[in-house]
């Protein structure tokens, strides 16, 4: 009888021990597969940016980004795939509608920018996509071509050096579960900014919220935690991520950053 009672509980528990050696296991993999920073090359001199074009400018990050770009009087052109979910138009303001997967698209809407400001994301969380790392390797390639250099992506805290850094619920639940693909392909996508020729700034915020700009981010790589789930509001990322485009404090790094 009483070992009818003790064998579900060991099948629970064998259960339980797989799918724990199945989420550290993709901890281990996503932290080895991060970005390597480069040592900043002495020199690189601070980019004058008077155009810039936003990726994924009708999402969360994008639309904040688009904001605060006009308001700090630069040339914005947004690339997106439905011009009307933006909402709004400014005489600063240029759309080219597409899809960053066509890299005939993308050429079009680098051609001529100063830099490039990329907060692209996606909903399709249940199977392997390449969204985000054909989408980044379409700009890297128009930007090569046509000599623009900066670079900010914004990514996300849980890969490379930040690995488990979103809290026990991400590393444990959110990661593993939901978002394998995600961030399987996201560490693909900051490979390709590593490896490329651009001056890039790897963003990685912790949790994003909706909440108005605090005007409040930590910045550094000892961003979030291992136990707790830290959060940004969007709009501080997208502040955080248009600094950028004028320092060199983070060029060639992956910097975290949470309210
Ligand atoms: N949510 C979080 O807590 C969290 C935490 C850390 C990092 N992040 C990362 O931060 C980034 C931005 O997140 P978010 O929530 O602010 O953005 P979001 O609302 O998910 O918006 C994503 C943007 O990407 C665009 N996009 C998707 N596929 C595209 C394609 N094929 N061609 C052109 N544009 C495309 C979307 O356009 P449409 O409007 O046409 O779909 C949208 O403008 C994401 O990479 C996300 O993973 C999120």
């Amino acid at each position: 009888m009483r070992r009818r009672h003790r064998r579900p509980i060991l099948e629970s528990m064998t259960y339980l021990l797989l799918y724990l050696a199945y989420a550290t296991g993709l901890l281990i993999v996503l932290s080895s597969r991060g970005v390597t920073s480069r040592v900043a090359v002495p020199g690189v001199q601070i980019p004058v940016t008077s155009k810039v074009l936003i990726v994924g400018a009708t999402g969360g990050t994008g639309r904040a980004l688009v904001l605060q770009a006009l308001a700090r009087q630069l040339q914005v052109t947004a690339l997106v795939r439905e011009p009307a979910r933006l909402g709004f138009t400014h005489p600063s303001l240029t759309m080219i509608r597409g899809d960053v997967r066509s890299l005939a698209t993308v050429q079009a809407a680098v051609r001529g920018q100063d830099a490039v400001i990329c907060a692209l994301g996606h909903r399709r969380f249940f199977y392997p996509t390449r969204i985000l790392s054909v989408g980044t390797r379409n700009l890297l390639r128009a930007m090569e071509a046509h000599g623009v250099r900066r670079f900010v992506c914004q990514t996300s805290l849980g890969i490379g050096s930040s690995a488990g850094r979103m809290g026990l619920y991400y590393t444990l639940f959110v990661i593993p579960v939901v978002l394998p693909f995600y961030f399987w392909d996201k560490s693909r996508q900051e490979r390709l900014i590593a490896d490329s020729k651009a001056e890039w700034v790897i963003v990685r915020p912790v949790a994003l919220t909706h909440a108005a700009a605090t005007g409040q981010c930590r910045h550094g790589f000892d961003i979030g935690s291992l136990m707790l789930t830290r959060r940004i509001a969007r709009d501080d990322v997208a502040r955080f991520m248009l600094d950028q485009l004028s320092s060199n404090q983070y060029l060639f790094r992956a910097v975290g950053v949470s309210a």
